[in-house]
């Protein structure tokens, strides 16, 4: 049976007070709209329909992927009217399941729950008991058989429609046949002058097609975002809801409310968190790993027992990072794209790795840079020292071999090769290669001038 997913966001998000579209907003580094796409993708829809209007064109080139379709709807004028733009875009005879782009947290199985009881022929309310239900439809039942008879929005509602505290979410899932003749009919003689989509409720009722309300287990995956502070709440109970996943996991996080992962997290045994740590995109860390307190880490693979010492940056983007088993990193490290760190590696403060390979036990304690190097195993590179990889026009490469000693505040231009165990005297600049073994210095010859005395001042 086909199954259709709609999801609305065509809206302006006024409340946001943002030149962005409400929808491209991030929840844990990713957009609303990309979170209720990621949340139906396992429901193997035939077609997956996202309705545009304000923002179109920012909205629909920020989730563009192969099976999602966009239709757009100008002006806005409802949700029911939204779903009639709609209409010659589903397939089949099947569900239509409704949703909406600025609900985030919804969750795949109430997506399937909600299909799974349309079948194609029953209308199903996705409902929530609301505290303070303000704003919201309210779901009028029938006080005899408690079966769901219509829902009216807030601003048409009477005082004591007012009292009911079971709201509309906005996500339904309908028979696709018949949601298709409804929205035909929806007039908009209402308080908002608007066509309610959730007018075709008293319409199935009317045709007595079974109307069902599930109640969603938790109201945060029914909340919408509206304005910042509705996000950021979101945000907040979509960490904790993350953070307690990873500790009945196993890992060990200082403090579930001072941990943010916007992106996916894998991990071994013992693995300790620290607070304030940020983790982004893909990032793996191995069994007995340990991460000081806020380090901001991005897309790398962290090898068993390697310790990330406070206040380190690691962002692998988009070519990814990893550090090898034992090393030791930070505090106040910085790796960038393509460092790859073999075990037992040594990056101290101050140090920057980027596009290089340091393999087996090389160490860069203090204040040093090394772009675009090959470095070998036990090498030491000492504090101030630099490789110059660039020209000014392009990159090029410095490769050191094993057991080179690198003294402190050397520049090696490169392209430029240090042979095995080769030795770099402090304060050199190093534009030639360097033959295994030798000891290399290029610096200004000191001079001692006996008897010089200093100047005094003039009086
Ligand atoms: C809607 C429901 C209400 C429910 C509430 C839950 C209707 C008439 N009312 O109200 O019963 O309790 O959601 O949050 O459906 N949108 C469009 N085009 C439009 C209007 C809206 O795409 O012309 C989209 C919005 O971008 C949003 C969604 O539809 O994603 C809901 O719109 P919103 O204006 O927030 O609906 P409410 O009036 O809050
Ligand atoms: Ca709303």
């Amino acid at each position: 049976m086909a199954l259709n997913i709609v999801i609305m966001a065509a809206g302006k998000g006024t409340r946001m007070k943002s030149a962005t579209p409400k929808v491209l907003h991030k929840l844990a580094g990713r957009s609303l709209l990309a979170h209720v796409l990621k949340s139906c993708e396992p429901l193997a829809a035939s077609a997956r329909i996202v309705i545009t209007g304000h923002g179109a064109d920012q909205v629909e080139a920020a989730v563009s992927a192969d099976g999602i379709s966009f239709v757009r709807q100008m002006p806005q004028l409802g949700t029911g009217h939204a779903i009639q733009q709609v209409v010659p875009a589903l397939l089949g005879e099947g569900t239509t399941l409704i949703l909406n782009g600025d609900v985030p947290l919804i969750e795949t199985a109430t997506a399937k729950a909600l299909v799974e009881a349309c079948a194609g022929h029953a209308l199903v309310l996705l409902t929530v008991d609301l505290v303070d239900p303000t704003g919201y439809g309210r779901i009028i039942r029938d006080p005899d058989d408690g079966g769901v008879l219509a829902i009216v929005e807030h601003k048409d509602a009477t005082p004591e429609q007012r009292l009911i505290h079971e709201g509309y979410s906005g996500m339904m899932a309908a028979p696709t046949a018949a949601l298709k003749r409804w929205v035909g009919q929806l007039t908009n003689n209402n308080a908002q002058g608007e066509y309610y989509l959730t007018d075709i409720v008293a319409m199935a009722v009317a045709e007595g097609l079974p109307v069902l309300g599930i109640k969603a287990h938790s109201e945060i995956e029914v909340l919408g975002v509206n304005d910042p502070v509705q996000l950021s709440q979101l945000e907040r109970a979509f960490q904790v809801r993350q953070a307690e996943g990873l500790m009945r996991a196993g890992v060990r996080l200082a403090d579930p409310a001072r941990f943010d992962l916007r992106g996916t997290l894998t991990h071994g045994q013992d693995v300790e968190i620290d607070v304030n740590c940020v983790f982004e995109g893909d990032v793996s860390l191995g069994d007995g790993v340990r991460v000081g307190a806020n380090c901001v880490i991005r897309n790398v693979t962290i090898a068993a027992g390697a310790r990330i010492h406070e206040f380190t940056h690691i962002d692998g983007e988009a070519a990814g990072a990893s550090v090898g088993e034992g090393a030791l990193i930070g505090p106040f490290a910085r790796l960038r794209p393509g460092a790859q760190l073999g075990a037992e590696v040594h990056i101290g403060n101050f140090v920057e790795v980027k596009n290089s390979t340091l393999a087996k036990g090389a160490k860069a304690n203090h204040l040093a840079y090394l772009g675009d190097a090959t470095v070998g195993e036990r090498v030491n590179y000492g504090a101030g020292s630099i490789t110059a990889n660039y020209d000014g026009a392009n990159k090029h490469r410095t490769t050191i071999g094993d057991d080179v000693h690198v003294g402190s505040n050397c520049v090696l231009v490169a392209p430029i090769k240090i042979g095995n165990g080769a030795t770099i005297g402090g304060g050199s600049t190093i534009t030639k290669d360097v033959t295994p073994g030798d000891l290399a210095v290029a610096r200004g010859k000191q001079v001692a001038l006996t008897g010089w005395t200093r100047p005094t001042k003039k009086r």
